[in-house]
């Protein structure tokens, strides 16, 4: 036994994990391309700064981030939205707006390991960048769900939960938070539900500046009951009325892309990254037991600070530790496939060069093929192949070379049929 172990927060993907992983990236992947979205990625490790600048301060105090044999600070990825800004605005003349990609890297987070939060995870980005009317945030959050759907969920299950921080500002303004203290204000709302409320209290006022009645009206607002509640209580202030129609607006557009059922105005959404500036958006387990499977938002000024051009853009994260929870939960996980067409068995010693050349036949032909690599019993054989999920056992012995003929045993009913060696070894199984 090695006295290694995988680091905390770390995870090994031993074969039927992977399977599990391949079979949410695909969807994940196939969702995207059907929104007509690119594939794209880039480097684990990055300039620390890229992080420091802009991401804001929990994120910041997770890095995995150290300085390299030349002496640079760096850190690996905790997310992709720097890189993708970075990345689009090095090219940004050169592509065509808006730019819809997306990609599924690996991230790392220096969190303390729990149910849904590791130190490692994969995380699905899709953005839109280029483009800042409320069809844009619509489309990424739609093909979010879209993914969600294929794995086997639906709105009985999930709810994407969402608001805007133009309104929220527009709130807090009128509360009386200072513009510079908006930061604060959301990252004190943000905890909602994860902290009590008596310290998100407290740091509403000690970090925001609010008084305890401006704490009262925080609260009111973060859970009042739709759009309708806060235009009957605020509808007055300043920029409110307008705000509250654009998110109708984006609530009509989701409505069209056949989510109107998922989708539900909760404005205790903010999000902790520091770089939102628009509609905000959570996705969660109906039941409310575990952490966000996806977040996102729009972030106009990103591009700007970190890639240098002035583009408006929206995307989200989903990651995949929460999402294999529920879906582990729900009995959604996939059914472990055959993983092979064919396992040719080789009575006697004689039959094995004749076993591998059939193999190359038919790997050639795009069939997986599998084999006993030393020599042993036919049971034996028969138990691999078994074991190994083949479809069809292909059954090679002395009388049956000397007839030129391969016997083909169909492994779930017993049924069998003689193939001709020569037609295998040409041009195709006769079927
Ligand atoms: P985020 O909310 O930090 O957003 O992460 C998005 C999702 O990644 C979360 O909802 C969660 O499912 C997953 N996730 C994050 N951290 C962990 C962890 N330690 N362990 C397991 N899963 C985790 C972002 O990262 C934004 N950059 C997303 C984005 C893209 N916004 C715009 N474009």
């Amino acid at each position: 036994m090695s006295n290694f172990a995988s680091l905390p927060g770390f995870r090994d993907f031993y074969p039927a994990d992977l399977r599990v992983r391949s079979h949410i990236m695909q969807a994940w992947r196939g969702s995207a391309l059907r929104y007509g979205f690119e594939e794209y990625d880039g480097p684990p490790l990055e300039a620390l700064e890229l992080y420091t600048e802009k991401s804001g301060e929990e994120i910041i105090g997770q890095l995995f981030s150290f300085t390299d044999k030349g002496g640079r600070a760096v850190s690996l990825r905790p997310e992709m939205t720097p890189t993708l800004a970075r990345m689009v605005g090095a090219r940004a003349g050169g592509l065509r707006k808006p730019v819809r990609w997306f990609c599924m890297p690996q991230l790392f987070r220096y969190e303390t390991p729990q149910r849904g939060r590791l130190r490692e995870h994969f995380q699905w980005n899709v953005d839109i960048i280029g483009e800042d009317d409320i069809a844009a945030d619509a489309e990424v959050l739609a093909v979010a769900l879209d993914a969600l759907r294929a794995l086997g969920l639906g709105a009985a299950d999930l709810a994407a939960r969402y608001s805007d921080r133009r309104l929220m500002e527009r709130l807090m303004l009128h509360l009386g938070v200072a513009p510079e203290r908006l930061g604060a204000a959301y990252a004190a709302i943000d905890k909602l539900g994860r902290d009590d409320d008596a310290r998100i209290r407290e740091r509403l006022r000690a970090s925001a500046g609010l008084d305890e009645a401006g704490c009262d009206a925080v609260f009111a607002i973060v859970r009042s009951e739709g759009m309708d509640a806060i235009e009957a209580r605020f509808g007055g202030a300043e920029g409110v009325g307008a705000e509250l129609e654009r998110l109708r607006a984006y609530q009509a557009a989701l409505h069209d892309l056949g989510f109107g059922e998922w989708i539900r105005f909760d404005p205790g959404i903010v999000r902790g990254l520091a770089y939102y500036t628009g509609v905000v958006f959570e996705v969660f387990d109906r039941q409310g037991r575990l952490r966000a499977i996806c977040g996102g938002g729009r972030y106009d000024r990103l591009l700007e600070q970190l890639g240098g051009v002035a583009l408006p853009a929206v995307g989200f994260g989903m990651g995949d530790v929460v999402l294999r929870e529920l879906l582990d939960e729900r009995g959604l996980l996939p059914a472990q496939e055959p993983a092979l067409d064919y396992f040719i068995v080789a009575i006697t010693e004689a039959e094995r060069p004749l076993q591998r050349r059939l193999a190359q036949a038919l790997r050639g032909r795009g069939h997986s093929v599998a084999y006993a690599l030393r020599g042993a019993g036919v049971g034996r054989q028969f138990k691999e192949a078994d074991a190994r999920g083949a479809r069809h056992a292909l059954v090679l012995g002395p009388d049956e070379a000397a007839a030129g003929v391969v016997v083909e045993r169909e492994m779930g009913a017993g049924t069998e049929r003689r193939l001709d060696i020569d037609a295998l070894l040409a041009d195709g199984v006769a079927r």
